[in-house]
């Protein structure tokens, strides 16, 4: 797989992606990924990448030209365009299970109020919301959708197996709680069911205390 980021800001989505498992990806030739910055496409003598809005309104937006050229050279024929932006459709885990299967993703990062509609009316195969919050820019939900896609590749993750009872495999289920040792640490104790080694017993239990983080954590899933 191979994903190309657009920003202004290359170094932030880039930073986490340097270390541990997405580092060891890219070390592998599991995934390469690139982060471009879109001014290397203006052509003014300003490099300039943002303008008034039409008719009004506070703030800029990202102009059109340089996000026109800066796709036109990545994009291919498999190429998906995703934009990064609070007015896209929420990130799940399913959207990044669904994306994995991708050849090439370019992941647009908005910045200012956003971009011109005719990106995403021309270009932009699907708007990505990674939460309903405002970042100050797109590059760290690219970073954030990066991260999730590409620990899903085959082989990204040294034990295959982590991946099976992780929150959100079942999307309506948070993982239960776990423990290491000791055993007792400060008078709290590991549930006795943990060490029985019945293992029908602790799939119970699992299951109960997932079922129960849910209701507490996450009632909108119930
Ligand atoms: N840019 C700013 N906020 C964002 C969000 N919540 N998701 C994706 N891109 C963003």
């Amino acid at each position: 797989m191979r994903i190309d980021i657009i920003t202004l800001f290359p170094e932030i989505a880039l930073a986490p992606l340097r270390e541990s498992i997405i580092k060891r990806a890219q070390q592998a030739n599991i995934v390469e990924i690139y982060a471009h910055n879109l001014r290397d496409w203006t052509t003014d003598k300003h490099r300039k990448t943002d303008d008034y809005l039409c008719g009004g309104g506070q703030g800029m937006l990202l102009k059109p030209e340089p996000i026109f050229a800066a796709i036109e050279e990545l994009r291919s024929e498999s190429s998906r365009v995703l934009l990064m932006t609070p007015q896209g459709k929420q990130f799940t885990q399913s959207k990044a299970q669904e994306l994995s299967a991708s050849d090439h993703l370019i992941l647009l990062c908005g910045h200012y109020e956003g971009v011109d509609h005719r990106v995403i009316d021309t270009l932009v195969d699907e708007e990505i919301s990674i939460g309903d919050y405002v970042l100050t820019n797109g590059a760290i939900a690219a970073a954030v959708v990066t991260d999730a896609i590409v620990r899903l590749l085959p082989g990204a993750l040294g034990d295959e197996r982590s991946h099976q009872d992780e929150s959100f495999t079942d999307p309506n289920l948070l993982e239960a709680p776990s423990y290491t040792k000791p055993n007792d640490f400060r008078g709290m104790k590991v549930p006795d069911v943990l060490l029985s080694g019945n293992h029908a017993k602790i799939e119970q239990w699992k299951s109960e205390q997932a079922k129960k983080r849910t209701l507490d954590n996450r009632p909108d899933l119930t």
